[in-house]
């Protein structure tokens, strides 16, 4: 299997980058992690990049030539597949129709509910009933395009924002490889 050069979008922890590169050490994975965009300096995620020896760049969204920057880098790498794994800046409209139906994007609620930040306090708030995670590829619209795999579980009375925040993390493990196989499935 010929694997799609992937790189990987980060902004803090990068666990799950640090799954993806496991999952990627397997033949059978359909991806290669090829490069890893940060646009924070201080992310832990980058440690990530550095251990498994991954080319990574740093990025600074206030400055103009930023999303150039981008570009150059992932004709550079080839990049054939981008995954959005805790980026939390918007991708440009330009990077879109680059790679337009080739960003994934995973996001920690139910979406269509709870786009956008802070997603756990505002479920406790609302009482809801389920959380869960999405992975969904990326358009125009903020936590818009469509979903390729949803994982829910029940909220319990006793889970404040941590054990949800942990929870949801235990299932985006899951499903953001599984979505990754289930793109590239018929390919
Ligand atoms: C993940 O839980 C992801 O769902 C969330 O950030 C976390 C990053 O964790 N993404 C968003 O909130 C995007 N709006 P990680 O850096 O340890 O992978």
């Amino acid at each position: 299997m010929v694997k799609k050069n992937t790189c990987v979008f980060i902004s803090g922890q990068g666990s799950n980058l640090r799954n993806l590169i496991f999952h990627s050490r397997d033949d059978k994975f359909p991806i290669k992690i090829s490069l890893v965009i940060s646009n924070n300096k201080k992310a832990f995620g980058i440690s990530y990049a550095k251990k498994y020896k991954i080319p990574f760049i740093l990025i600074n969204t206030g400055n103009q030539d930023y999303e150039n920057k981008i570009l150059l880098n992932l004709k550079k790498y080839k990049i054939e597949f981008i995954c959005l794994a805790g980026y939390m800046k918007i991708i440009s409209s330009n990077l879109i129709k680059n790679f337009n139906n080739r960003i994934i994007n995973i996001h920690p609620s139910l979406l269509p509910k709870f786009k956008g930040l802070n997603t756990f306090s505002r479920m406790l708030k609302k009482k809801e009933v389920k959380a869960g995670c999405t992975v969904h590829y990326v358009n125009e619209k903020l936590d818009g395009g469509s979903a390729i795999i949803q994982k829910a579980f029940f909220i319990d009375v006793n889970d404040d924002e941590q054990i949800l925040k942990k929870k949801t993390q235990k299932l985006e493990y899951r499903a953001l490889p599984e979505a990754i196989i289930k793109i590239f499935r018929n390919f």
